[in-house]
């Protein structure tokens, strides 16, 4: 694992985004891993800008998301297929063909679930998925016990999970009671993570699940068996941490983090030319 700590949100962001915009560029047909929540709607909005501004190009790759609610129809403003519309695929040229979300109507979850590793494994697996992480430490909407062998499946939402997401409904019966998502075995075959906190709130379970011992009561400990997992955290989020010296002296010298170092100070060239400031100026196609 590696741990690269931004001074604020808007430049984890940036570098979340350059990294996508990154593996995107050398692979147009990237298969992403998709994640929902509130972190990810600013990284959704800078690929936005990168698609108009830059021609950051969607048109071939594919997406796969982690989690949808169970009974919401795509269309529900609550639905993850509704956000991703809202946030990212509705404002880009992706192939609607080409994004893939369980759909939570399916008269049969089981065989849903099934059909959506199949398809993963059809697209020839997962190569970059984008994580966020909830208050108790799920990744998508495997809550504390899953197995670290679990596949796409149906979850009963936690307490807190259902605390955390509650406020997004506009009465919190509204929200579901359970939700689909993609294993931990199905998040940890990708062949890259990238997980991105944000804000002090995400301090504690990010301090537990990048440096606390591995443990399905904190599914996002699993990250920590994967062999390339990028975490960009903010310096908010990474409050709790221990060794934040080392991580620092990591991000200094692996030769692995040249591309985030070279984003982050923008010494990227007319290919990958990154502001940090949210107005983004037009550049060079
Ligand atoms: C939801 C999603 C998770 C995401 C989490 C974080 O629960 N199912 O995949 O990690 O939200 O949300 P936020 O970014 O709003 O804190």
């Amino acid at each position: 694992m590696k741990i690269v700590v931004r001074p604020d949100g808007g430049e984890a962001v940036e570098l979340v985004a350059g990294m996508i915009r990154h593996w995107l560029e050398q692979n147009p047909h990237l298969v992403m891993g998709l994640a929902t929540g509130r972190t990810m709607e600013a990284v959704y909005a800078r690929l936005v800008q990168l698609h108009q501004l830059a021609g950051l190009d969607f048109a071939q790759c594919r997406t796969f998301n982690l989690d949808e609610y169970v009974g919401l129809p795509g269309h529900h403003h609550n639905s993850y297929r509704h956000y991703m519309h809202q946030h990212l695929f509705g404002k880009v040229n992706i192939d609607p063909q080409n994004t893939h979300v369980p759909n939570g109507m399916a008269k049969d979850l089981v065989a849903e679930c099934n059909n959506y590793e199949e398809a993963i494994i059809r697209c020839g697996g997962i190569d970059l998925q984008l994580l966020g992480i909830g208050n108790n430490g799920h990744l998508g909407f495997n809550e504390p016990i899953s197995g670290f062998n679990s596949r796409t499946r149906v979850q009963v939402l936690s307490q807190a999970t259902r605390l955390q997401n509650a406020p997004l409904f506009s009465a919190p019966k509204e929200m579901p009671r359970c939700a689909i998502t993609m294993g931990v075995k199905t998040i940890l075959e990708c062949r890259q993570c990238l997980l991105l906190a944000t804000g002090e709130d995400k301090a504690a379970i990010v301090a537990q699940a990048l440096e606390g011992p591995i443990t399905s009561m904190i599914p996002a400990t699993a990250l920590q068996l994967h062999t390339d997992c990028l975490v960009v955290l903010d310096e908010a989020a990474a409050g709790g941490l221990k060794n934040k010296d080392y991580y620092h002296a990591m991000f200094e010298t692996l030769p692995e983090l040249e591309l985030c170092r070279t984003i982050v100070t923008n010494e990227t060239g007319p290919q990958l030319p990154l502001k940090t400031s949210p107005e983004v100026e037009p550049v060079n196609k």
